[in-house]
């Protein structure tokens, strides 16, 4: 969900409405503006796109310089008009648009309909006005100070009152929010860009806080009213950045940023040609020497990362790591002590199941490394410690230029440990850095040839199923690429270990399916290609992917693609790209909203 607010000089209706489609990324089924004039605060809302909102504002214009605004992605109660956000109390006193959770909202309604609240939407949303009219105590700050001591759960708050129609509050428990700082001009924001282009100061709220702004002020404060003193943030990125730059699609421009993205994520992190993070980690060599075990967790495509990085740092470290989704973790009752060190992978650094999992860690004694790209995000905060990837505002739903970094940063993070621990000697760790340093070329070799996979895809759009296999490393990144052709062509596909197929799956291989066969481990090479031969046997039309000056590969498939060489373990940073974009066409072939597939959000701020 998205939330704007905004109070200043100029028309409230045009500002927010800017806002909200800064933050159509984030995946949502409903929006709503709320504004005040003269005395009443008059709302719009409605299902679907913005559009829709923008349509009945064009007939039921909403003027006035002060107001919220926000997009719905659904939790409690479907997507509808009257599900959808501002939600109001009867008197149209308060109106509050909201992201996250209120659990006990239930309770809070029965109680609040006992004293004849009448209540007309599902949402959880809806009890907080209601709350707000019922605790008025003659003071907004007070009234919502009051009201948030009786709510359970995770919110983003923005609220505006006829009460006090000169400010706007904003509160924040476990779910993203900004303060935009202007001249004579005041923002609230779930993200960054919503407001990137009136101002680039900001506070970013912290847990228990609550922003109180004005036209000329910004105050904060916790909910127990303890004035909170926070540095201004300046934002750097330029507005393009967050902007297609003339790209078709946010995604085929992401995954052409790739190479920025590697070389950014590399930068400052080599010395004397090896890497070296003890600039930014905290952890003593002692700590590092302590390390008996690892964790890697994380969601969806971060959690692929994840995989990657159990092979990588198994090699390359000899510690055993173990790899679960977040949503998982926190339930399985995970063997933690205080020398295991668990690394969180989360590209918004806000998906709810993967803090989630990083609380429990930290509460179970484990020291926690945070990797993700959002500077300020909720894991970036709560870790102990951080490492960033930087490879800028990712919009696309579809993650590209965060997995490829999320693997840098992952590589970086292993050659750390084994320079600390020994287990690599100077002349491999000098290796594994040049070949790292290689990268960011040897992708845009690979963008070079992109056009190339048109074809394939244009042929892949016609089935309705198909198979990723591979081994190994080739196993982890097929299943990304499994993910990447589901999310956004809704093309049935299944990763499968490659030797694994002939144990059950096998049967499902029938005339013409396509196969995408990943052999890019050398050696593993020949028993990759004895399960090639199988399912070719078995009438699979089968796209290999291969390594540069291969010749082998070729003679065993119908299709071939390469990759440039590089070290085995840093394979999948390369091989992913034809496979980010043989989705990527498939779904443009498929005429499907690239950017934005159905049910699903760039980050998910609920369990
Ligand atoms: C959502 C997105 C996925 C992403 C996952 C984890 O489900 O749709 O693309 O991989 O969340 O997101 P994170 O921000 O934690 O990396």
């Amino acid at each position: 969900c998205g939330i704007v607010g905004y109070i200043g000089p100029k028309q409230a209706q045009s500002i927010l409405l800017e806002g909200l489609r800064k933050l159509e990324y984030r995946g949502y089924d409903s929006a709503g503006l709320a504004v005040y004039s003269d005395g009443r605060l008059a709302v719009q809302k409605t299902k679907g796109a913005l559009n829709a909102l923008e349509q009945r504002l064009s007939s039921h214009p909403l003027t006035g310089e002060v107001g919220i605004g926000h997009t719905r992605w659904a939790t409690h109660g479907k997507p509808s008009d009257e599900n959808s956000h501002p939600h109001v109390d009867g008197a149209l006193q308060f109106s509050v648009v909201h992201n996250g959770i209120i659990e006990n909202y239930m309770q809070l309604k029965e109680e609040l309909q006992a004293k004849g609240y009448t209540f007309t939407s599902e949402t959880d949303t809806e009890v907080i006005a209601h709350l707000l009219a019922d605790q008025w105590d003659g003071s907004l700050v007070s009234t919502v100070r009051k009201a948030v001591r009786h709510m359970e759960g995770a919110y983003a708050l923005a609220i505006a009152s006829v009460k006090e129609p000169d400010k706007l509050v904003a509160v924040r428990l476990a779910s993203p929010l900004i303060v935009g700082v202007g001249d004579g001009e005041n923002f609230i924001a779930s993200d960054i860009p919503a407001i990137l282009e009136h101002t680039r100061n900001v506070y970013v709220l912290e847990d228990g806080e609550m922003a109180v702004i004005t036209r000329d002020e910004v105050s904060l404060v916790t909910t127990d009213g303890t004035p909170v003193h926070r540095e201004q943030l300046r934002v750097t990125w330029d507005a393009v950045t967050a902007e297609k730059g003339g790209y078709d699609h946010f995604m085929l421009k992401e995954i052409h940023e790739q190479p920025k993205a590697i070389q950014d994520t590399l930068v400052g992190r080599v010395k004397d040609g090896v890497v070296d993070l003890s600039q930014e980690l905290s952890l003593t060599e002692e700590e590092i020497k302590g390390i008996d075990k690892i964790h890697f967790v994380a969601c969806g495509t971060a959690y692929h990362a994840g995989l990657i990085g159990k092979s990588v740092v198994e090699k390359l470290v000899r510690i055993p790591v173990e790899v679960d989704v977040a949503s998982e973790y926190r339930y399985r009752d995970p063997i933690i002590t205080p020398s295991t060190l668990v690394v969180v992978v989360s590209q918004s650094g806000e998906t709810a199941d993967t803090l989630a999992a990083l609380r429990a860690a930290k509460q179970a004694g484990a020291k926690v490394v945070g990797i993700t790209n959002v500077v300020g995000s909720s894991v970036a905060r709560e870790a102990d410690e951080v490492l960033m990837t930087w490879a800028g505002p990712e919009i696309a739903v579809a993650s590209t230029k965060a997995y490829t970094s999320q693997l840098i940063a992952i590589d970086l993070f292993a050659l750390h440990l084994a320079r600390v621990r020994g287990t690599l000697d100077e002349q491999t760790l000098k290796a594994h850095t040049t070949a790292l340093l290689n990268l960011p070329q040897q992708a845009e070799a690979i963008l070079e040839q992109a056009g190339s996979i048109q074809p394939l895809a244009a042929a892949i759009a016609k089935h309705d199923n198909l198979f990723f296999i591979g081994r190994g490393l080739d196993y982890a990144v097929v299943m990304e690429g499994s993910l990447k052709l589901k999310e956004i062509s809704y093309i049935h596909s299944e990763a499968y270990p490659a030797g694994e197929l002939k144990h059950g799956t096998l049967a499902l291989i029938e005339e013409g399916i396509p196969v995408i066969a990943l052999a890019t481990q050398k050696e593993i090479f020949e028993k990759m290609v004895s399960n090639i031969i199988e399912v070719k046997a078995r009438g699979a039309h089968v796209i290999g992917l291969g390594i540069e000056g291969d010749t082998e590969l070729g003679k065993s498939v119908d299709e071939t693609l390469f990759i440039p060489a590089t070290l085995p373990l840093l394979n999948p940073v390369l091989a992913v790209i034809p496979l980010q974009l043989l989705s990527y066409y498939t779904s443009v072939a498929r005429g499907l909203n690239v950017d934005k597939p159905r049910n699903l959000a760039k980050s998910v701020t609920v369990e």
